[in-house]
């Protein structure tokens, strides 16, 4: 039986954190057992934000590095870079035709970003999600496993593959939906600074790469609260996000420890952030070694890049013929 077609990506804005693994990268790597995976960097994606030229460089290589650390492989899974494969960017451009200022306009993420950035709100960032929705109809995914942070990208992606279905009453593409194991919610990883999600531009971040005394630092200075004073007190955000985080990376004995102590009021927060540090550590210190090794093999990288161009460019190019002649684009030479 033919597998299921999985996409996702992620832009190579530096170093991939645990919100990416926990919330993304994670399921790749259990996703690529099971399903026809495209996993790639979203480096036009990322021109939102005017990287230079040596930062592109760099994030696309350490984004592409961490892949593979993770355990994404390449002879199961296609990893490639998002402009190596020039289909998407043609099916971008057909699909904007049917994209509406409107719509555009109402994506909280583009909101978010046009205010936090007035002085560059640029059309790449209006039209972001069609760039998106193209690049998972063009292999007509199924499955894209994204944390929540994107729920409304995909949801815009769902309205643009019907959309076209619609107006050329022809199934070319599927809808694609989140995916997520055993049915479960989406994935939000909190941050340490006491509210909302873990994020590079946030600030608040513990990167994959990040090295153990750093990881103890950071989880050290952690927002907490002053502490529980009645018995079974609802917990502040604060508090709540590190218990998150601490269920995340730790086994649910440590949870329920922690969690009783709490409730008595005996909790002592440096003993909690201690623990939940050490298990960071324990996750991330043999992807960090794993990394530092393939950063060094570039012919390695440049092999699994190109193989991966390939592969995609064929998924790719098979799909645009497709629409292209829905359209009605006819070859007259
Ligand atoms: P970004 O770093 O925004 O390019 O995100 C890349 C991928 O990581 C997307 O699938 C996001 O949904 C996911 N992601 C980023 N931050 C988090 C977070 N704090 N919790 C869960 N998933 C996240
Ligand atoms: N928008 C995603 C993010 O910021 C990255 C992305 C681009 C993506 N294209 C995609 C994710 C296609 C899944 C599928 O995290």
């Amino acid at each position: 039986m033919n597998k299921q077609i999985v996409v996702s990506g992620i832009r190579p804005t530096g170093f991939l954190h645990l919100g990416n693994y926990f919330g993304a990268v994670r399921n790749f790597v259990r996703m690529q057992e099971d399903f026809n995976c495209y996993f790639f960097i979203a480096d036009i994606h990322s021109l939102t934000t005017h990287p230079t030229p040596r930062d592109l460089q760099s994030g696309v290589k350490q984004v592409l590095a961490e892949y593979l650390a993770c355990g994404i492989d390449p002879e199961k899974a296609t990893i490639f870079i998002q402009s190596d494969v020039p289909e998407v960017s043609e099916l971008y451009t057909l699909l904007n035709m049917n994209a509406y200022l409107g719509e555009l306009e109402r994506t909280t993420s583009f909101k978010d970003k046009a205010r936090q950035n007035p002085d560059n709100v640029n059309a790449g960032l209006l039209t972001y999600p069609v760039l998106m929705a193209a690049d998972i109809i063009i292999h007509k995914a199924k499955y894209v496993p994204v944390g929540k942070d994107q729920e409304q990208n995909l949801e815009m992606a769902r309205k643009f593959a019907k959309r076209f279905n619609h107006m050329y009453g022809k199934k070319v593409f599927p809808k694609p939906k989140p995916f997520t194991f055993d049915g479960g919610d989406m994935i939000k990883v909190p941050g340490l600074d006491g509210s909302g999600k873990m994020g590079k531009s946030e600030g608040n971040a513990i990167n994959l790469f990040e090295d153990p005394k750093s990881i103890r630092q950071k989880v050290m200075r952690a927002v907490t609260d002053s502490g529980p004073t009645e018995m079974n007190q609802k917990k502040s955000e604060a508090v709540e996000n590190l218990f998150t985080l601490l269920k995340i990376v730790s086994t649910p004995d440590s949870v329920a420890h922690f969690d009783a102590l709490y409730n008595k009021c005996e909790i002592r927060y440096g003993d909690l952030k201690k623990h939940l540090a050490e298990e960071i550590i324990a996750y991330t210190s043999p992807i960090r070694d794993r990394i530092i090794e393939i950063l060094e093999d570039d012919l390695y990288l440049a092999k699994v890049a190109k193989l991966g161009a390939e592969k995609a460019r064929e998924s790719a190019s098979k799909t645009l013929q497709e629409v292209k002649e829905v359209i009605g684009f006819r070859k007259l030479f």
